[in-house]
């Protein structure tokens, strides 16, 4: 098996090959649109061509900045939010050891994050952790001036100059922002901090494989030239208009069941490692499909963990859902169930199979009851948690939701939605510049 692969086959009960066919010529013009360019918001189609158009001298000066950052710091704190944050967070959870935070390493930092939230006791313990560490920082942020980051950097930023002094500590800086405007770009020039771009036509929660993702994974010490070229793979074969190429079969299967409707999807995975995989989809396509009053809405569970929790109203709620289950066919390890003379637990007839077994027949079991009680499930198979899967799976997603977000008829690279959260908080924070609008909401209150 040398790449991911999907299966329909258990949504076919719920719509027919024939009702996915009947798509075939939205989804081929959603394709076009994505390919040639031609839809709403086709100036953020940067990251269509880019695994193939990725020069070898920037991924090489990833590498020996990461490589930097690796020699010089026990930890690397990468600062974002949203497609700022997600992707690398994603990557590097389903490739580290589970018990990473616990183990040192000498020679690899720990990567954490921070201004993805602006929760005081975080940053308060994030550092105090940092008070006796060498650490440094990857700032990353398209527009410079998102409020959960800045707040972060700012903080981290003078405490490293407290640290090290100020000439030091812009050696320790790297800003990951727009290529010529915004408050971050600008401080980088000042302060002499090493630089990536964003390129533009890249919106964040499609910038994964840029350095915004490819930076923290270097320096959690992974292989980005892997995973660039997985995505490569998957980027030549998502091209044809037919259901041969898996990123038009998933927006097509998952337009006919919305039409159906389903109108919530659950990303479902059997391995604790994709559950940062599926935090980034959700927003890949929360973010992509959740406009003009449409769109499905992206869910994610953690099993068999979540069995005892959501599994209830999975197997039994109302009947608006479907599944996509993310199913890893090798695992790292292999762990075999021990023999027990006395058998209390009554666990010996499964005694000398590897959990792995265990942990399959849940998830198959699972599909079988789950689509019997109604929720069809479609089954993306990754051949082994690598780099190269995950480049394949990445793009792959990608593909889908630009086309998905087009045969819903939306504009899949904007995010209107999400400013008008900022506009009250800044109104109610007494920003600057929102005067009127901060006497409009303190009278509602
Ligand atoms: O997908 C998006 O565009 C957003 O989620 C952004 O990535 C997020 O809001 C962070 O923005 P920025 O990188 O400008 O700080």
């Amino acid at each position: 098996m040398d790449k991911i692969s999907l299966n329909i086959k258990d949504v076919l009960g719920t719509v027919s090959a024939d009702q996915i066919k009947a798509l075939d010529t939205k989804a081929a013009e959603a394709l076009a649109k994505v390919d040639n360019g031609t839809g709403a918001g086709n100036d953020f189609l940067g990251w269509v061509n880019l695994p193939s158009s990725t020069p070898a001298s920037l991924l090489d000066d990833i590498q020996a900045t990461a490589d930097a950052l690796r020699r010089d710091c026990e930890v690397v704190v990468a600062i974002g939010i949203g497609g700022s944050y997600l992707g690398a967070k994603a990557v590097i959870e389903a490739l580290n050891n589970a018990f990473d935070a616990y183990i040192p390493q000498p020679g690899t930092p720990k990567v954490l994050f921070a201004g993805q939230n602006i929760g005081e006791d975080y940053l308060y313990e994030l550092t105090q952790y940092l008070a006796d560490k060498k650490f440094g920082i990857i700032v990353i942020s398209k527009s410079g001036t998102t409020t959960e980051p800045a707040i972060a950097f700012r903080m981290l930023k003078e405490q490293l100059e407290k640290q090290l002094g100020k000439a030091e500590a812009s050696r320790r800086i790297v800003a990951i922002t727009d290529k010529a405007r915004g408050a971050l770009r600008q401080l980088a020039t000042e302060e002499g901090y090493k630089t990536f771009v964003i390129e533009d036509n890249v919106g964040g929660r499609f910038s994964v494989l840029t350095p915004v993702g490819l930076l923290p994974i270097a320096v959690a010490g992974y292989d980005i030239k892997a995973l660039i070229n997985g995505a490569i793979e998957m980027e030549n074969a998502t091209k044809d208009a037919n259901d041969k190429n898996p990123a038009y079969l998933y927006a097509a299967t998952r337009n006919a069941l919305y039409q159906a409707g389903k109108k919530i999807e659950i990303l479902v995975n059997y391995n604790p490692k994709l559950h940062y995989f599926g935090e980034w989809w959700k927003q890949l396509y929360g973010e992509s499909e959740g406009k003009d009053h449409k769109g499905i809405f992206p869910a994610a569970v953690d099993n068999s963990t979540d069995l005892h929790s959501m599994g209830q109203w999975i197997q039994d709620g109302e009947r608006t859902i479907f599944e996509t289950v993310l199913s890893v066919a090798q695992q790292r390890h292999t762990l075999v169930i021990p023999s027990d003379d006395a058998n209390l637990d009554g666990l010996n007839y499964i005694a000398g199979k590897r959990v792995d077994e265990v942990n399959k027949m849940a998830e198959l079991g699972t599909r079988i009851a789950h689509v019997d009680g109604g929720v069809p499930n479609l089954q993306i198979v990754i051949p082994a948690l690598t780099e190269r899967y995950l480049g394949q799976l990445i793009y792959f997603f990608e593909k889908a939701c630009g086309i998905s977000g087009y045969m819903l008829d939306v504009n899949p690279f904007n995010q209107p939605g999400v400013e008008d959260y900022k506009r009250n908080m800044f109104a109610l924070l007494e920003k600057p510049g929102y005067e009127e609008q901060t006497k409009a909401i303190k009278a509602r209150l």
